[in-house]
């Protein structure tokens, strides 16, 4: 199993997961919900001649690997890059606690990972395999209460990292902080819960600027960027130069 904790959520979050070990090294296959392979690969050696093999209509890579994303570089299609970013925390000084808007609840964690359960009924495995936490936010403003935000965790008590592997808020109740908070309390469970230092981590699209404004508003920093690049997607093409990736 792979031990760095973001590709650890990409193989959980798929249905199947393969290794391919070739002489060199091992290169992960994961294929998700809808078919599509996924490659994630860590500066290891990688047999190129096992990844030309895969179906290229259903191809996406996600790596961090310079050599694996030049491979990619190659096919000319649709690439962006996804920030894997990180704040810490430390159990010295566990932030306060923030403050809901009126009208919103918590519910318990196991209320919301049953909820979480019904509601995503194919993400259930990954939430199983992974022993992810949920954390949801409700309205309670209204005659039946309805739960309308909410992100899950993976923990990983070893190196102390504590993975965001979801965030939502559904779109009426945007900007109203449940994001923050929903972050805040992560930051706040997990710093309780280490001993020392720890560090929240989440991944997220530099396309995606609303949650990026978010993270960096809340002190995420970018750690390094990997790429993610689609053989036959439609998203916005950027040039390629690997030399300008931080050192991870
Ligand atoms: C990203 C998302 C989770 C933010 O949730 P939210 O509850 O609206 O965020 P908050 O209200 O807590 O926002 C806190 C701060 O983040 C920034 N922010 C949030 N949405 C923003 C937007 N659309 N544009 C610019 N900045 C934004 C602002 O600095 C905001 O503070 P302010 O409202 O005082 O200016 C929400 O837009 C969402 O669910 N998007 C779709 C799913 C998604 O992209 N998830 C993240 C995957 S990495």
């Amino acid at each position: 199993m792979c031990d760095d904790l973001i590709a650890k959520h990409f193989i959980n979050s798929a249905l199947s997961h393969q290794l391919h070990q070739s002489p060199e090294g091992t290169t992960h296959f994961t294929l998700n919900p809808s078919g599509r392979v996924w490659l994630i690969s860590h500066n290891t050696p990688t047999d190129f001649a096992a990844l030309d093999k895969l179906d290229p209509r259903w191809t996406t890579l996600n790596s961090y690997d310079p050599a694996i994303v030049a491979w990619a570089a190659e096919w000319n299609h649709s690439a962006q890059h996804l920030r894997e970013m990180k704040i810490d925390v430390s159990k010295d000084k566990i932030p306060d606690e923030p403050k809901l808007p009126e009208g919103y609840k918590m519910p318990s964690t196991i209320e919301a990972k049953l909820w979480y359960l019904e509601k995503f009924p194919t993400l259930a495995e990954t939430i199983h395999k992974a022993g992810a936490q949920v954390f949801v936010i409700s309205d309670h403003t209204r005659s039946i209460p309805k739960k309308v935000a909410w992100c899950t965790i993976i923990m990983d008590k070893e190196t102390k990292k504590c993975f965001i592997s979801t965030l939502e808020v559904l779109p009426d109740y945007r900007r109203k902080g449940l994001a923050q908070y929903l972050i805040s309390m992560v930051a706040r469970t997990w710093s309780a819960t280490v001993e020392g230092e720890g560090t929240v981590w989440l991944t997220v699209f530099d396309s995606n600027v609303p949650a990026l404004t978010l993270y960096e508003k809340m002190g995420f920093k970018t750690n390094r960027e990997l790429w993610n690049i689609i053989r036959a997607g439609t998203i916005r093409r950027l040039s390629i130069k690997t030399d300008e990736w931080g050192s991870g």
